[in-house]
């Protein structure tokens, strides 16, 4: 079955051809990140204009490099939420309209749930049931992967997603916007200890991880220092942030994987790319005898073909849509619409 996917819930239009849920015979990304980088964030409106200026070329372009005429194409899948609404819109009319031209069906995707299902076109061997660790520029948290549609959340971010915490901090530091990759190699330059930033528990809700107080320290630092003319230790300062945020992820995954009994952990979304969060995941999964699943740095960010995997999966579970299917800024990934 080959699945057409879109994806354009931020800042990456993204279309794919994928085979049976696993096989991606093609995955064309337009990013738009040079032009949000001018404003160093993302600016929604712009997003959505962007969106339809290329959607449409790059749907012809996922489809030739797939080899798929029109007509091979089985169903549409796409990510209906969560995201910037108006992002979210833009592919989600145009995925209605191409299964109504096509005459095939329409999947809904939970944007997060596609991140997760970027582990089964990497690896084949991978099957629910896992812990998951989803942890984007949108989204952080943990959920519990019972089937391949089947999921709950154990624990989640009570206000910023870790990858926005890179973001606003990296941009403080004067890196460039999305500054999560920029922060990680400026990590790399420094062994930390320098900079003693706050760990966040959450009362009552052991899983549960807050990040917008290690932002705004990071923030509230760096300004001090320029106030007072001081001169930051940049690199120490991305590592020591950089570790607060993978000791957060890290002990909450071991944890919940203590109390679930699961031995098998998939890590998904941009920040999972993060070197430093994917040795010390390792090494913790290693002392917990944990069988630890890392996207390749490729699939981690944003892509159709994540979404067009999790379309093949929703599918087999009768989760199709009608053209009254709307977009939600957010839903639960447990939600089915
Ligand atoms: O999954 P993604 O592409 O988009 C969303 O669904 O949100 O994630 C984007 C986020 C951005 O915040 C970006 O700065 C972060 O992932 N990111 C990283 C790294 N590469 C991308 N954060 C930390 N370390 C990285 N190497």
């Amino acid at each position: 079955m080959k699945i057409l996917g879109f994806e354009s819930s931020c800042d990456e239009t993204a279309v794919a051809v994928v085979e049976d849920g696993r096989r991606v015979l093609s995955d064309a990304i337009a990013s738009q990140a040079d032009m949000h980088a001018l404003y160093g964030g993302v600016v929604p409106e712009i997003a959505s204009r962007k969106h339809v200026e290329c959607i449409a070329a790059l749907a012809e372009k996922a489809l030739s490099d797939a080899g798929c005429a029109r007509s091979d194409i089985d169903a549409v899948a796409v990510t209906y939420a969560p995201g910037l609404i108006g992002a979210v819109l833009v592919g989600l009319s145009f995925a209605k309209s191409v299964a109504w031209g096509l005459g095939v069906p329409l999947i809904p995707v939970h944007h997060t749930r596609g991140h997760i299902a970027a582990n089964y076109l990497a690896f084949p061997e991978l099957e629910p049931p896992f812990l998951a660790l989803a942890v984007s520029g949108g989204n952080t948290l943990l959920a519990d992967v019972a089937g391949y549609t089947d999921m709950y959340v154990l624990g989640a971010t009570r206000d910023d997603a870790a990858g926005e915490c890179f973001d606003k901090a990296a941009r403080v530091l004067g890196l460039s916007y999305p500054g999560g990759k920029p922060m990680d190699s400026l990590a790399q330059q420094s062994s930390g200890g320098v900079y003693k930033l706050p760990h966040a528990e959450v009362t009552g809700a052991p899983l549960d991880m807050s990040f917008s107080g290690l932002k705004t320290a990071v923030v509230n630092l760096a300004h001090h220092a320029e106030q007072v003319g001081e001169t930051l230790d940049r690199a120490a300062l991305a590592r020591d942030f950089t570790q607060v945020v993978s000791d957060a992820l890290v002990s909450r995954t071991m944890e919940a994987a203590r109390l679930t009994g699961r031995k098998t952990i998939v890590a998904a979304g941009g920040v999972a790319a993060n070197s430093i969060i994917r040795a010390d995941l390792l090494q913790a999964c290693r002392e917990a005898g944990c069988k630890l699943y890392l996207p390749p740095l490729r699939l981690c960010g944003d892509n159709g073909a994540m979404i067009a995997a999790q379309g093949y999966y929703e599918y087999q579970a009768g989760r199709t849509a009608g053209m009254e299917l709307n977009a939600y800024a957010a839903c639960d990934i447990s939600e089915s619409v």
